[in-house]
């Protein structure tokens, strides 16, 4: 939190430079997301688990992040993959067992690293022993644990919500003659949070986790818990920030960790009310509108809209502008729910390693906390499914039917899902070029991406010029320079259709970062105000000493120089 100027996950030393002022641990950290179904699979089952994730530290640790954005591990029928959780102090068999997570944690924090769990709460399982009981009757106990509203008067759904994943978001129980909320699939349903109970439930159970050592919490879709059900507003309801600051009272205060809210509404005129430092609600959002950026306005993310840049840089720095004196960004491009960055704002062919690198440089230069999901260090694809057999993904699914149902052709929303689904991070990691490319010695849960033959930990570990050297570039830079994680970022050239640059100053020390975001060379003249000589801190096509005035950028060339801020003199890195 805000309040804890500790510097380390691990609880242990402070890692900043000798006199600098210690800032949370954090601020310096670089975040790295692991979906456990798919990243390794340690007894052959075709599902990642917790052992497997044990085993892989080490790649963690060389990479240098700081902490692991854990993916639910929870008791789960999986309907959603984990983000339905049937018990929260369970770990899914599938995944191993408590003592197989304790080592987890004790082996993470023995490397410096983090574990922060998915807190789950907007909603539970329908296989959840609280909503088994809530549907026995409305005197049960636990009932009011969940959203029930009687049907219209002609018999059906309260309201015409809509579930995210396709269908009502009302299904009704006959043993109660209600409906109850859903906002997710029927098998996800919704807490309600007005009842007192419920909250210190959660409450307890994030305590319990905290004393097993965890080093935060990631929060699923936390601005949908103070909704206002008959009112119909769900998104950042009348209530969100009294529970939040609950939570913050009872739960988050006076603890060394981080807490990052999933908000897909959040907007830069709401962002501080979440994680402004008067608030005591959370460290930082996780926020979407770069994303949505890609999405058809009227049709959604099944009928993608061409990467358009302009707008890119208008979402991302219109952040880091609300963000310059309080609160805190998170920076990624994708997730699990999301398509491969690379493929989707990058070029995944000719100048796929290039294209990577660039991207990272763009973002990993910004002020936040950057995430890195698993397999994008080393460049990993989207998935190029044929057929809708192939897809796991219950949001795909439901809106496949829904779409052909209306209209789609079957081949529009494959090619839909290939570019925007979020089975394309959802296939196994890429370790080697093995059959099972060493997820599995058994048959995937998912299919394995073919290209794993090719793109693949071990190879692109063997490159000194892979894209994992660069990315470990990037975090080092990151936890050692000041400048880069605090430093005040000045966007230039923004109607620029092809280039991204941004400075960064602190304390004299200016960092230029310039990207061609496309795959033609670029002639490119800078402002004179940042014509500079320095020292290049990293590069993906050839080290720079300057940043002249005329530029000749080549394909998805990305720099970044250190200078001094009067940008004449250059300095030692
Ligand atoms: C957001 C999660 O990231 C996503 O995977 C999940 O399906 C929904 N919340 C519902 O929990």
């Amino acid at each position: 939190m805000h309040d804890d100027l500790s510097s380390d996950p691990a609880g242990d030393a402070v890692g900043d430079a000798p006199g600098a002022r210690a800032v949370p641990w954090w601020q310096t950290a670089t975040g790295y997301q692991v979906y456990p179904r798919s990243f390794c699979d340690s007894d052959g089952d075709g599902i990642g688990d917790i052992p497997g994730i044990t085993s892989k530290l080490d790649h963690l640790a060389d990479l240098g992040i700081g902490f692991i954005w854990l993916s639910p591990v929870y008791a789960s029928p999986m309907a959603d993959n984990g983000y339905d959780i049937a018990d929260y102090r369970a770990i899914a068999p599938e995944f191993g067992t408590l003592d197989d997570f304790d080592r987890l944690v004790a082996e993470a924090k023995a490397r410096g690293i983090g574990i922060v769990m998915d807190l789950v709460v907007n909603h539970s399982s329908s296989e959840h022993a609280w909503f088994r009981s809530a549907c026995q009757g409305r005197d049960a106990p636990f009932h009011d644990y969940y959203i029930w509203r009687d049907p219209a008067p002609d018999g059906g759904p309260p309201d015409g919500r809509r579930a995210a994943f396709g269908g009502s978001a009302w299904s009704f129980v006959a043993e109660v003659g209600q409906y109850y909320l859903h906002l997710f699939s029927p098998a996800q349903p919704d807490l309600n949070w007005q009842n007192p109970g419920l909250r210190a439930e959660i409450w307890d159970m994030m305590r319990w986790w905290l004393a097993r050592g965890i080093a935060g919490f990631r929060m699923d879709v936390i601005s949908l818990i103070g909704k206002d059900v008959d009112g119909g507003i769900d998104e950042e309801g009348p209530y969100l920030h009294g529970f939040l600051q609950e939570m913050h009272r009872e739960v988050l205060a006076g603890r060394d960790l981080v807490s990052i809210g999933e908000s897909w509404s959040v907007s830069p005129e709401t962002a501080l009310m979440y994680c402004g430092r008067d608030r005591h609600e959370l460290d930082m959002v996780f926020q979407f509108a770069h994303v949505k950026e890609g999405w058809d306005p009227v049709h959604g993310k099944f009928r993608p809209k061409p990467f358009d840049l302009v707008a890119f840089k208008r979402v991302m720095f219109d952040w880091q502008a609300v963000m310059t004196n309080d609160g805190w960004n998170s920076l990624f491009l994708t997730n699990h729910d999301l398509p491969r960055q690379v493929s989707k704002y990058g070029d995944d062919g000719e100048y796929r390693v290039r294209s990577a690198k660039a991207l990272a440089t763009l973002l990993h230069l910004m002020k936040g906390t950057p995430f890195v999901y698993q397999g994008e260090e080393i460049g990993m694809t989207n998935a190029t499914f044929t057929a809708i057999s192939q897809f796991r993904d219950l949001e795909i699914l439901g809106h496949h039917a829904e779409s052909v149902a209306a209209g789609m052709s079957e081949a529009e929303f494959i090619a839909g899902a290939n570019v925007n689904g979020r089975d394309n991070t959802r296939t196994p990691m890429q370790w080697t070029d093995a059959p099972g490319a060493g997820f599995t010695a058994g048959t995937p849960w998912i299919d394995i991406n073919d290209n794993h033959v090719r793109i693949n930990v071990a190879a692109d570990r063997a490159d000194p010029d892979g894209v994992f050297a660069h990315y470990r570039r990037l975090i080092a830079l990151r936890r050692e320079k000041r400048v880069i994680s605090h430093g005040a970022l000045t966007p230039w050239h923004e109607p620029h259709p092809q280039v991204m640059v941004y400075t960064r100053d602190l304390d004299g020390e200016r960092v230029t970062m310039i990207a061609n975001v496309s795959g033609e060379e670029v002639r490119f003249a800078p402002d004179p105000a940042l014509v500079a000589q320095g020292v290049c801190l990293v590069h993906n096509v050839a080290p720079r000493d300057a940043v002249t005035s005329d530029l000749a950028l080549a394909p998805w060339e990305a720099f970044a120089l250190l200078s001094r801020a009067d940008g004449t003199t250059p300095l030692a890195a």
